[in-house]
């Protein structure tokens, strides 16, 4: 098959949601038409169990497994399926938002009786800044949920999108028949047996056909022709382009448990999802279809076994073909690498592989060479932008429990912040260090990992932080900024790139700074430098 073919059939995508939308199932039931996996219940949910265990034990089973579930890789039809996996708990946010810079697209799954919940919101948002298409997949429809106009309406104000319905419910819950297709225009019966894959679908070109009646009656015949008529009035038709550029997300409705809706999905998800997209670095645009290789570095897993600190680094390639035992350049340090023993994805297995193209996931053995946002190119120096630090939520001091292990507690903090599990500040005035997470979760993964991976101890100690806002001031000579500096110095520090971090106590501090120093700007991600 020729290059751009290979390009063409690949189709990289995440599914996002709020915990407990059906996420896992439904990646279960994409991965049982791609025949990767042979029966329901294979794929393991790595949502953290609530009393399970203790929380640390939790997100350890949790990072094994999702080890396992990062890539599901499958073909469908001719078609090279990626489904990038994104964790829906709150305190991996900022995994899940690294992850989104590798997607060419995204399915946000969202539960018919709940609507629009906080993660999806959070989440939605960052695939809306950066004009990634999405599809929505209203999920367990054989449950009493909302009314779907009603739900539309939601999906539109709440997160700020445009949608338009390719299939319509027949009712919900109790009464739920089927689902009207309006993208193939048939009509698929709901049987309520999970353990049919294929349902009956009956084509359906003139829904004023009299034969509506007498597949699902008179009352929901009527209703229904009545809902797809307002829908036609309310919405926009599909447009293809629209949906590409991140401006029209079509809307499909289903029941992932019972594997209903997803056949439909799939198809329509395969022929338009985007192929992989040209993607902007530090110096140009680079298209998939370049020769030479380049790709970037946005997930690390590290020490699954502690007694060997190897780490798996997760490549998205961007253009030309990734060969094994080729060498590349590693362009922050300078130095050509080989690989191996390259792994590629196939369902949850991990195999080695020979060759890969834009768009396919490689996880590369690393002995600490890589950190989160690296790019790898045949020669060229350049850096794949779109890989920010948001800014944390949580911030506490740590302090080293046993002097002995001075050391290991440094490498131990630099290792697991090369891997994203946290942001390290150093406080300017004093040389202390603050850990800043998205969750407090993290603290206990970081202490637990600190022990058990480099032997080394630490304890916290709260500061009073709420916000870290990044700071350019726009004349680093000026009076205004010496100000700033003398004034807030207690909570300014450095991030692991050397940049100047405000810690900001409370949003009227940083209300307060932002109009008394207005020269200095303050940014709540970090991506405005270009220095990295
Ligand atoms: P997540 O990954 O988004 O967190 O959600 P997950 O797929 O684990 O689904 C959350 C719960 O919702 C599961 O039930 C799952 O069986 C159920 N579910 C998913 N899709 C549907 C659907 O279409 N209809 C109905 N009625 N339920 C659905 P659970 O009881 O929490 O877990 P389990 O014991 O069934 O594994």
């Amino acid at each position: 098959m020729s290059f751009e073919k290979e390009i063409a059939r690949r189709r990289t995508f995440g599914i996002i949601s709020h915990p407990d939308a059906g996420k896992t199932t439904l990646t279960e039931k994409l991965l049982l038409f791609g025949g990767a996996i042979q029966e329901a219940g294979a794929v393991k949910s790595n949502k953290i169990k609530k009393g399970a265990t203790s929380d640390f034990m939790e997100i350890e089973r949790q990072r094994g497994i999702s080890v396992a579930t990062s890539v599901l890789a499958f073909n469908y039809k001719d078609k090279k399926i990626n489904i990038l996996d994104t964790p829906g708990h709150k305190d991996f946010a900022e995994d899940t938002f690294r992850t989104l810079t590798a997607v060419d697209s995204v399915i946000v799954v969202i539960d018919v009786a709940k609507g629009v919940e906080e993660q999806t919101e959070k989440l939605v948002e960052v695939c809306r800044m950066r004009n990634i298409p999405m599809i929505v997949f209203i999920n367990k429809l054989d449950r009493e949920g909302k009314d779907a106009f009603d739900l539309m309406d939601e999906v539109e104000k709440k997160l700020g999108l445009h949608v338009t319905p390719l299939s319509f419910p027949i009712g919900m819950g109790y009464d739920f028949q089927g689902i009207y297709n309006i993208w193939e225009k048939n009509i698929n019966l709901f049987e309520g047996d999970s353990r049919k894959n294929i349902e009956e679908t009956i084509a359906f070109s003139d829904i004023n056909s009299p034969e509506l009646e007498k597949i699902i009656g008179e009352k929901p015949a009527n209703k229904l022709r009545e809902e797809l008529e307002l829908v036609e009035e309310v919405y926009p038709a599909f447009d293809r382009d629209a949906y590409l550029t991140g401006k029209l997300q079509p809307v499909f409705f289903g029941s992932a448990l019972n594997n209903f809706g997803v056949r439909e999905l799939l198809d329509a998800f395969i022929e338009i999802a985007p192929q992989p997209k040209p993607k902007e670095s530090d110096t140009r645009l680079v298209q998939p279809n370049e020769n030479k290789f380049s790709g970037f570095v946005f997930k690390i897993h590290a020490n699954m076994d502690p007694k060997h600190r190897d780490r798996l680094a997760f490549v998205k390639i961007v253009s030309g073909v990734f060969e094994r035992n080729k060498p590349y350049l590693h362009v922050r340090h300078g130095k050509n690498l080989k690989f191996s023993s390259p792994n590629a994805f196939f369902a949850e297995k991990k195999e080695i592989v020979d060759i890969s193209y834009p768009g396919d996931i490689v996880g590369l053995h690393d002995t600490g060479n890589f950190k989160i946002g690296d790019t790898l190119t045949e020669g060229e120096i350049m850096n794949f932008k779109g890989i920010p630090s948001f800014s944390p939520e949580h911030f506490r001091y740590v302090n080293n429990a046993d002097p002995l292990k001075a050391k290991q507690l440094e490498k131990g903090l630099d290792q697991l912040m090369d891997e994203g599990v946290a942001q390290l500040f150093t406080i300017e005035m004093n040389g202390r260090k603050v850990i800043g997470t998205v969750g407090a979760l993290q603290y206990e993964v970081i202490q637990y990992r600190l022990e058990h991976e480099y032997g080394a101890k630490c304890t916290y100690e709260n500061f009073p932080a709420y916000k870290a806002c990044w700071v350019l001031p726009d004349d680093p000579k000026n009076e205004e900024f010496a100000e700033f500096k003398r004034v807030k110095q207690k909570f300014l520090g450095h991030d692991k790139h050397g940049q100047l971090v405000f810690l900001a106590d409370s949003d009227f501090s940083i209300q307060m700074t932002q109009s008394k120093y207005p020269s200095v700007k303050l940014y709540f991600t970090s991506d405005y430098h270009k220095k990295e």
